[in-house]
């Protein structure tokens, strides 16, 4: 039996037990996923619960939900648990093989978006570093006509991004690659080039909350020393794989805004702009390329 140690629990009394739990371990909107796990485990609405909180839960259920909240209660995020994230108003796959889309890369979508709704159908776009398929796939639900191909070094990933494909209707909307970040392109072959790479330095990973780090994929995470090294390969290599005039845009870590600007102007990119996300951080750099 588990740990309610009754039949008929009511739906009010699981989620005030749910309700204890969570606030004792500290997390922070513990209403909110008290709520979240009980629909998931009664495949129940808001509505539900709030019309029917003596309704009885059956054990089938309870099972479920007590599976949930441990797994809360040991850490892990909710939309591991859940086993999705939204992005951009759709609804992704995701576990752990892969990074949970954060709300800033839809800031990138934007910006790339704004660039690519000004080039000709067909111009051809990559996401490097596709993990789930976020950028990829929202590009090329947001931009029909784009040519998007979506690299990434981790098989793993590649099959989560496809299962999004399906899920989101995008099948053989996007091309998914195999392979370091630019290497599977030929030369000059794209007009934008994408990505939200990993940019965390050593030092900052170490100070990452643990539900991060015990959970979120290091490779998913963790760009060298200083953070960069990631993003100076990319940027370094785009030039190679951007017809003329082409794009690059990048998302960046909070600090990273001077120096990532500066390696766009080493390797010759103009018009380079540093873009504030919506708590006014840097978080984005985009350059063009002319050769
Ligand atoms: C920060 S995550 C971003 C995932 C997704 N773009 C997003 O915004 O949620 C970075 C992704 O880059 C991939 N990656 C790391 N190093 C790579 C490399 N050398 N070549 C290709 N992909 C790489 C990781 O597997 C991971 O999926």
């Amino acid at each position: 039996m588990n740990e309610h140690g009754r039949r008929g629990t009511r739906l009010k009394e699981l989620y005030g037990s749910a309700l204890k739990k969570l606030k004792r371990a500290g997390v922070e909107s513990p209403e909110l996923e008290a709520r979240i796990f009980i629909k998931k485990a009664l495949g129940a609405t808001d509505a539900y619960i709030y019309a029917h909180p003596e309704s009885s839960v059956n054990s089938g259920a309870l099972a479920a939900f007590d599976s949930l909240i441990e797994r809360r209660l040991a850490g892990e995020p909710v939309a591991y648990i859940l086993e999705e994230k939204e992005f951009y108003s759709r609804s992704f796959s995701v576990n752990r093989h892969v990074l949970i889309p954060r709300p800033e890369t839809e800031l990138v979508v934007r910006e790339a978006l704004g660039i690519i709704r000004a080039l000709h159908e067909g111009a051809g776009v990559v996401d490097v570093g596709t993990g789930c398929g976020c950028i990829a796939l929202t590009v090329a639900l947001e931009a029909p006509g784009t040519k998007v191909v979506a690299i990434d070094s981790s098989q793993d990933a590649l099959e989560v991004a496809a299962s999004n494909a399906r899920r989101l209707c995008a099948e053989g909307r996007v091309e998914f690659l195999q392979g370091d970040l630019l290497s599977p392109l030929g030369d000059g072959t794209m007009d934008v080039v994408v990505s939200n790479s990993p940019y965390v330095s050593e030092v900052e990973y170490g100070d990452l909350s643990r539900e991060v780090r015990d959970f979120e994929p290091p490779g998913a995470l963790i760009g060298g020393k200083d953070g960069l090294d990631v993003i100076r390969h990319i940027v370094r290599d785009a030039p190679r794989a951007l017809k003329s005039p082409g794009s690059c845009v990048i998302e960046i870590g909070e600090s990273h805004g001077t120096a990532v600007k500066e390696i766009f102007a080493e390797t010759g990119f103009i018009d380079i702009a540093v873009v504030k996300d919506y708590a006014g951080l840097d978080r984005v750099v985009r350059g063009q390329w002319r050769r």
